[in-house]
């Protein structure tokens, strides 16, 4: 039985790559950290949560990464746990430095040391390309640029992946996957954000959702997508790496009309108000991915399309807001 490792398991990402692996018979590993209240709600929500073996560490230690590198010895190891939203990280640039970049370059070195052979996944992003973008479209090859501390931290963690394969013959892959979402989405990014309220307006329990930019545009698709291409690119023989997109790119007000319209309400504009609060220092305009090389290499590709994902997204918070 193979042994995988997934930092970040009590995320998105993480709960629904688990139910993958598990499916495949895989015997999962999840890193938890120590906080007050341990939230296991993601993978409650996706039925595997007694299936998971849970290891305790956290990526700002690095004794504790060696420990669990050292004591579980995982064939494979899915690093996905960061400081991931954009917006904190203007306010909290050092602690997103520590975990997403440094926190990275820990857990490369411990497996370095004392697990070589395991295979290692990085999550990295289509936010280090900022908005270079050449030709309207992201390739492998479009130059980074990238515009927010997030994507700072995750460059460094980029190319410290790249270095530690072509230094020390690890298997290191990076996944540059542009923006994933489902029903388990955290509530402060925009996509889930606009579904948990539509379902509060529709039901009678909210009025109004205060938003930033509407304009920005951004290459969604679907979590569930998105993990498979992770695994995809754990198998192949060569280590390399690969954008996940889905080649659309949609804006904001799209999101809003889609989700809004599903829930049978027609003008969203009479709901939404702006708030500067929720604008980015720096923003990125447009984000729209080219994932051609792992459609070609690994046989992959999106199944559920910009519209499907914002009305399952609608259709799930209804469900759980009416329970
Ligand atoms: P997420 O839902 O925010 O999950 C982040 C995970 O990281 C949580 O399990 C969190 O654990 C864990 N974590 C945070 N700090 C930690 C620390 N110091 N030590 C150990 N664990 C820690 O993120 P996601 O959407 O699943 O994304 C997964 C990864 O892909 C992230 O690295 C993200 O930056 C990257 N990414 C995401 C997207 C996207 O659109 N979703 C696109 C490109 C790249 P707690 O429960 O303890 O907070
Ligand atoms: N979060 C949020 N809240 N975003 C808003 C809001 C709001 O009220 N109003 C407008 N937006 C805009 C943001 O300015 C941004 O342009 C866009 O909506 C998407 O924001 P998020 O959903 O927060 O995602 P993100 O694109 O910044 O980052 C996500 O995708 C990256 C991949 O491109 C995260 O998952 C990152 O971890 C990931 O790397």
């Amino acid at each position: 039985m193979k042994k995988a490792l997934i930092t970040g398991i009590t995320g998105q990402d993480g709960a629904y790559l688990a139910k993958l692996l598990l499916g495949k018979e895989y015997k999962v590993y999840g890193l938890v950290r120590r906080i007050v209240n341990r939230d296991f709600s993601n993978l409650v929500y996706l039925g595997i949560e007694k299936d998971i073996e849970y290891i305790d560490g956290d990526l700002t230690d690095e004794a504790s990464l060696i420990h669990v590198v050292k004591t579980i010895r995982p064939d494979e190891i899915y690093h996905l746990a960061a400081q991931s939203f954009v917006g904190t990280s203007w306010d909290q640039p050092i602690v997103t430095s520590e975990i997403n970049a440094i926190g990275t370059l820990k857990l490369l070195d411990a497996i370095k040391h004392h697990h070589p052979s395991a295979k290692f996944y990085h999550a990295a992003t289509s936010e280090m390309f900022g908005n270079s973008n050449f030709d309207g479209i992201q390739t492998e090859d479009t130059p980074f640029h990238p515009r927010s501390p997030y994507a700072i931290s995750k460059l460094f963690a980029y190319w410290m992946t790249v270095n530690y394969k072509e230094s020390f013959s690890m298997f290191c892959v990076n996944g540059i996957l542009f923006n994933h979402e489902s029903p388990i989405r955290g509530k402060e990014f925009v996509s889930r954000k606009i579904t948990d309220v539509v379902a509060r307006i529709k039901l009678g329990l909210a009025k109004d959702i205060k938003l930033g930019n509407l304009d920005s545009k951004r290459d969604w698709g679907f979590a569930g997508d998105y993990v498979e291409a992770m695994w995809l690119m754990m198998q192949e023989k060569e280590a390399d790496d690969y954008i996940i997109s889905t080649g659309q790119t949609h804006s904001v007000k799209d999101f809003l009309d889609i989700a809004f319209k599903h829930a049978g309400i027609d003008d969203w504009s009479n709901y939404v108000n702006i708030d500067p609060r929720f604008k980015r220092p720096a923003e990125l305009f447009t984000l729209q991915g080219k994932s051609d090389k792992a459609q070609k290499k690994l046989n992959w590709k999106p199944k559920v399309n910009f519209e499907e994902l914002v009305k399952m997204m609608v259709d799930a918070d209804l469900k759980r807001l009416k329970k």
